[in-house]
C-alpha cells in the first residue's frame, strides 16, 4: 500500500466513524455553512469559556473528504485558545487530511474550515476579510 493509499484508507475511516460528530446542548456559538456545488453542510458549534475551547462538534451532511476534514479540525482545535483559529487556514486543513485536494475538492476540504472560522469571528466580533 503507498503512502497515498493509506491516506485514503484513513481519510474513508473518518467519514464512516467521524470524531466529534454530533449535536451539543447549548453551544456558545455556532454557524452552519454550505457548499453551493453540492449543497453539503456543515454546521460547527463550539463550547467556549475564558477564550478556550472546551468542546466542538459538528453535524451536516457531505462527502469523505468534507466530514474527514471536520472531524479532523474539530480534534485540532479541542482545549485550543478560541484566537488560534485565526491562524488556522487552508495550508493547516490540507497537512492534516495528507492526501493531494486540488480543484473541486478543495471547496470539500475547506467547507468545516470556512464554518469554523465563521463561528469564531462571530464570537470575536470581528469580521470576517
Ligand atoms: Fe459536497 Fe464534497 S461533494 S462537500
Amino acid at each position: 500500500m503507498t503512502a497515498e493509499e493509506m491516506y485514503q484508507e484513513i481519510i474513508l475511516d473518518y467519514y464512516r466513524n467521524p470524531k466529534n460528530f454530533g449535536t451539543m446542548q447549548h453551544p456558545t456559538v455556532a454557524f452552519r455553512d454550505s457548499n453551493p456545488s453540492c449543497g453539503d453542510i456543515i454546521e460547527m458549534q463550539l463550547e467556549i469559556k475564558d477564550e478556550s475551547i472546551r468542546d466542538i462538534k459538528f453535524l451536516g451532511k457531505g462527502c469523505a473528504i468534507s466530514i474527514a476534514s471536520a472531524s479532523l479540525i474539530t480534534e485540532e482545535l479541542k482545549g485550543k485558545n478560541i484566537q488560534e483559529i485565526k491562524n488556522f487556514n487552508k495550508e493547516k486543513v490540507l497537512k492534516l487530511l495528507a492526501i493531494p485536494i486540488s480543484g473541486i475538492r478543495l471547496k470539500c476540504a475547506l467547507l468545516a474550515l470556512k464554518a469554523v472560522k465563521m463561528a469564531a469571528y462571530n464570537y470575536l466580533g470581528e469580521n470576517n476579510d
